[in-house]
Formats: C-alpha cells, sequence, structure tokens
C-alpha cells in the first residue's frame, strides 16, 4: 500500500552563500519602471570587502518541505539535485528534518543549483544572485507518479522549461498550493489561467502580483496607485479563479481572499532583531497552507500561523534556521 503523504513539495533546492556589505547605494531607477522602481549600485570595477558570509541551503521546494515536516506534516520532496557536496548537504539535511527524500532526484555530471544572496548591512534588504544548475532537470515521470500519493501538492518555484508538464502532472492529484516563481510570472495571465481553477491557495508577493496583473488586459493601463495597493491586486488575482488568493506585503504583512471575505494581518513582530529575510515567503506559504490543514481550513487561524513562522525566520541567518515546530509557533 503506498504511502499516502499530507503534502509532496515540488520546486528548487540550493547552496545558498550569503555575504553582508555596507558599500552599496540604493538608488531610485532613473529610468521609469514600475517592476525595477530601485537599483542596488557598487563603485563600477572596485574591490569590495564583505562583512560575513554564511553557507547555508535553499530554494523554494527545499525550504517548504522542512517547514511542513516542522509543524508535523507527514512530508515528501520532489526536487533535483547534483553528484556534488552540496547535493550531498540538501539530502542529509532533509534526512535529519524528517523529510521523505523517495523523490529526490540525484542527476549526474551536473552541479547543484546555488544562489550568492548580497544583504546591505543598513537596509537589510537582500539581492540574489542564482544559478539554476539542476533544478532545470526536475522532471516528474511516472515512476514519482505512481507513489504521488498526498492531500497537498506545494508547488513552488519551477526553472525548468517544461514546468507546464509538472504542473499538469500534480492536477487534480490532491489540493494544489501553488507559489510561482520568475518563469511562471513572466508567461502572465495567458500562460498561467489554465491553472488557476485547480488551484486551492495561489501564494504571490506585491511585486509579483503587480506584474501578473499587469498582464491581464483589463488591467494593464492600471495607475501606479492603483497597482500599490495589495487588496486590488488580490481581488483582480481571484477573478482568475484560485480558490484562496495570498498577497503578501514583506514587513507590512498579508492579505488573503476567500471568494468572500478579504482578511488583512500586519506582520507579526518579533522580540529580535531581524537579521536575515530569505526564506521569508517559502516560510509564509508552507505555513499558510498547512494551516489550512490543521486548522480544517480556518483562514485566520492559517494567515496567525503563517505570519508568526515567516517572522521568526528573519531572526536568523538562513532560509531554514528558525522554522518553528507546531507547538513553538502555537505558543506566539
Ligand atoms: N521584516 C519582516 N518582519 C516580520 N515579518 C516579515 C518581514 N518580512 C516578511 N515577513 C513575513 O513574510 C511574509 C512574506 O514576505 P514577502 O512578501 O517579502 O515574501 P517574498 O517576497 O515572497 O519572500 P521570498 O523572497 O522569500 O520569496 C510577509 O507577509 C510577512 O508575514
Ligand atoms: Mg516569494
Amino acid at each position: 500500500m503506498p504511502k499516502i503523504y499530507d503534502v509532496i513539495t515540488i520546486g528548487g533546492a540550493t547552496r545558498d552563500i550569503m555575504f553582508y556589505t555596507d558599500e552599496a547605494t540604493v538608488m531610485p531607477n532613473p529610468v521609469e519602471d514600475v517592476t525595477r522602481q530601485n537599483l542596488v549600485c557598487f563603485e563600477f570595477g572596485a574591490k569590495i570587502s564583505i562583512e560575513g558570509s554564511y553557507f547555508t541551503l535553499g530554494g523554494g521546494g527545499n525550504n517548504a518541505a522542512v517547514a511542513f515536516s516542522r509543524l508535523g506534516m507527514k512530508t515528501a520532496a520532489a526536487l533535483a539535485i547534483g553528484d556534488d557536496d552540496n547535493g550531498r548537504a540538501v539530502m542529509e539535511n532533509l534526512k535529519k528534518k524528517k523529510v521523505d527524500t523517495k523523490f529526490v532526484q540525484k542527476i549526474k555530471n551536473k552541479k547543484t543549483g546555488f544562489s550568492f544572496i548580497l544583504t546591505l548591512e543598513k537596509e537589510r534588504e537582500r539581492t540574489i544572485f542564482f544559478y539554476r544548475g539542476v533544478n532545470e532537470e526536475l522532471r516528474i515521470t511516472n515512476y514519482e507518479l505512481r507513489s504521488f500519493k498526498s492531500k497537498w501538492f506545494y508547488v513552488s518555484s519551477l526553472s525548468n522549461k517544461n514546468w507546464r508538464d509538472i504542473l499538469n502532472k500534480v492536477l487534480d492529484r490532491g489540493k494544489l498550493a501553488w507559489n510561482p516563481g520568475i518563469n511562471q510570472i513572466k508567461a502572465g495571465k495567458k500562460g498561467l489561467i489554465e491553472f488557476m481553477a485547480h488551484t486551492e491557495v495561489l501564494l504571490i508577493n506585491k511585486d509579483e502580483a503587480i506584474e501578473l496583473v499587469l498582464s491581464d488586459e483589463k488591467y494593464k493601463n492600471k495607475s501606479a496607485d492603483f497597482l500599490n495597493q495589495p487588496r486590488n491586486l488580490l481581488l483582480a488575482l481571484s477573478e482568475w479563479g484560485p480558490k484562496i488568493t495570498v498577497v503578501t506585503d514583506g514587513g507590512n504583512g498579508a492579505y488573503v481572499y476567500d471568494g468572500k471575505i478579504v482578511y488583512y494581518s500586519p506582520a507579526a513582530s518579533v522580540d529580535k532583531k531581524i537579521v536575515d529575510r530569505t526564506g521569508v515567503g517559502d516560510a509564509f506559504g508552507a505555513s499558510f497552507t498547512a494551516g489550512l490543514e490543521i486548522y480544517k481550513g480556518d483562514i485566520q487561524k492559517s494567515l496567525r500561523l503563517a505570519l508568526v513562522n515567516s517572522a521568526s525566520v528573519t531572526t536568523e541567518i538562513g532560509a531554514q534556521n528558525r522554522l518553528l515546530t507546531l507547538k513553538e509557533a502555537e505558543k506566539n
């Protein structure tokens, strides 16, 4: 009898290399572009000293799997890793965090994906340079499908060209929680609409939501004022058909719409200094989805769990450090 999981995550896995500097200047983009409002500037050709560097693990599918497992969900992860030390580190970590690695694909002679994450000391904001590596080779074959039995499928950013094939293979196999990545966002309404009616939860941040709403004929000429209001983005995207739509807005909190009520909550406050925001989106998305399962669809409680866990992740360096257990989260 194949095992039935609570959730199978599908998405990226990376080695994250983080470094901090205060030698950059953030400047408004001289060219009017609502999707690129601020730029990070360094002295051209300079040798720039960095304060500290950290080696952690990341990637949407990887981070979400660890978040779900720490919250007590029976979790498996469908990821692609290379035949290298970084790949082995990803695998070891998943095993340690009790994530089933049955669907982790180890691809010979290829490199595990990695990211250079530059955090500016003053702004505490990060800019990510990422090398997709073997994430582009992730496949869902009949081998996986035979034992892909799960209540939920949590699909995060997919780097590969055949991402539609992966989505089509999990549609209606369980509830779909979807956090589209850059490739999917670029596809716009035309490229995504076919999946929306099959989506239980759509999770997206404000900038990504602006880009998607602008790809909708109905909204393409809307003003920056209109687009800068997450509530407008939430309602516009919910018309595409997902059962629940979530728009997150960083330190300003998050918005949820279930077709009847708009929920808004400011970000949870943390009693510790914010040191690194890497992984907040994955922590939020996985916790909100886990909440829907644990609290039987209660949106208010799921939102609270997501806010608390994503805020907790900001208090330590790395996307997976400070991911909470359910008991820890409910104490907050
Ligand atoms: N500075 C902060 N303090 C407290 N909570 C935060 C902070 N930044 C983000 N969060 C929480 O994390 C959630 C998601 O943040 P955000 O909208 O930045 O996601 P994201 O851009 O998708 O992140 P990622 O880059 O990890 O994908 C927010 O709704 C909020 O609850
Ligand atoms: Mg995100």
